[in-house]
């Protein structure tokens, strides 16, 4: 049974989980249904590259009007947007210690506590966090999640939906996004150390999670860009050129076995920076444990034998994220698009997953 107030607003739209990445922006929409959720809205437009350049937006009022076209393709006009942020240049999400005490004094005293941890000007962040419990090998200590974002960044994503219609209702994180679209589709509360890796345009989300709950994040700044930047260095030509060579399309003059050299010397580059950040997980996170299943998501999830070398290169199963496992899609939408982009939509899912309360 769903709680009286959800219930009640049956009626009212629920907000629209707005990812806006570097390489694709993308909108989801979920309806409650009778058992469930239905997707009513998925919309996506890929972006100029010169627009979100190593996590800084360089235009605002031109990103503002990609996002209203990504809401006008699907129909969609104003409303609720829930947006997330990530990059480890914007935001820091770290398990820490800290004395035992109650949310409230924490709530007091979280500055203070953080100082140490965040590589950033403490007056220049917004500070979230989760009390996990207490510490296991340390008494009247616990265990507390916390989550710092650059305000500068915040600000800046706010005018831009301000500017494109929209009213920001929540913040998130992009790797707590990906964990909801997990909880919800997955229903998962597995003893095993599962990653969800978000592998997007410029930077790759990693959140493991252990029964369900984050017990590491990092984003790294390596993307499928990589792969782009790779094709048209190696085999001189554009930038728009080589998306197309990565959408598996042919330009002319250029041979398949050299756009396959290029492709598979770049995904090398990227499975060994995920590699490492298991490593490190395995060493000072998971007392020796290791990662044994992938949920891939992002756009590289949709090149050709990428999941499946990355199950080689990382000895482990990588299955490819369906954010739309336990969702009914609308008849108004196309289902053969919305399976096909199904994985680029898992941070959008996730975030339009979220209600009110917590906001960073
Ligand atoms: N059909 C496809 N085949 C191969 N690659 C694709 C396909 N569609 C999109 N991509 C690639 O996926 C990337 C975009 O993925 P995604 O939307 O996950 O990234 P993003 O969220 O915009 O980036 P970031 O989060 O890193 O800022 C682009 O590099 C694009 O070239
Ligand atoms: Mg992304």
């Amino acid at each position: 049974m769903k709680p009286l107030k959800e219930l009640l607003n049956f009626k009212k739209k629920n907000p629209i989980g707005l990812d806006i990445g570097s390489g694709y922006i993308k909108a989801v929409q979920l309806n409650n249904a009778k058992d469930g959720y239905e997707l009513s809205l998925m919309s996506i437009l890929p972006l100029d590259h010169d627009l979100i350049v190593e996590g800084n937006i360089t235009d605002k009022k031109r990103l503002a009007a990609a996002v209203k076209e990504v809401l006008k393709k699907a129909g969609a006009r104003g409303g609720e947007a829930v947006i997330g942020v990530s990059g480890h240049s914007s935001v820091i999400i770290k398990k820490i210690a800290v004395p035992a005490m109650s949310a409230e004094e924490l709530g007091t005293s979280i500055r203070y506590e953080a100082e140490q941890y965040i590589p950033f000007d403490i007056n220049d962040v917004n500070i979230d966090f989760e009390i996990i419990g207490p510490k296991a090998d340390e008494e009247g200590q616990m265990d507390v999640l916390l989550v710092a974002a650059k305000k500068n960044v915040i600000s800046d994503y706010a005018e831009v939906i301000e500017l494109a219609g929209l009213d920001a209702l929540i913040l998130d994180v992009d790797a707590f996004a990906l964990s909801n679209m997990y909880e919800l589709c997955y229903a998962g509360t597995d003893k095993k150390n599962v990653a969800l890796v978000n592998v997007g345009a410029s930077k790759t989300n990693i959140n493991v999670l252990h029964e369900g709950r984050p017990v590491f994040t990092r984003d790294s700044a390596m993307g499928s860009n990589y792969h782009t930047e790779t094709l048209e260095r190696e085999l001189e030509i554009t930038w728009q050129n080589a998306e197309k060579l990565k959408m598996g399309e042919s330009v002319a003059g250029v041979s398949p076995e050299s756009v396959q050299l290029a492709m598979t010397s770049a995904s090398d580059e990227i499975y060994t920076e995920i590699y490492r950040s298991f490593e490190y997980f395995k060493s000072s996170v998971a007392d020796e444990t290791e990662v044994s299943e992938v949920i891939l998501s992002g756009g590289a999830a949709l090149i050709k034998g990428f999941p499946e070398m990355m199950a080689e290169k990382l000895g482990m199963q990588v299955n490819v994220a369906d954010p739309f496992n336990n969702i009914k899609i609308s008849d108004k939408l196309d289902p053969g698009y919305v399976r096909k982009m199904a994985p680029i939509a898992a941070v959008a899912v996730g975030l339009a997953l979220r209600r009110g309360g917590d906001k960073l």
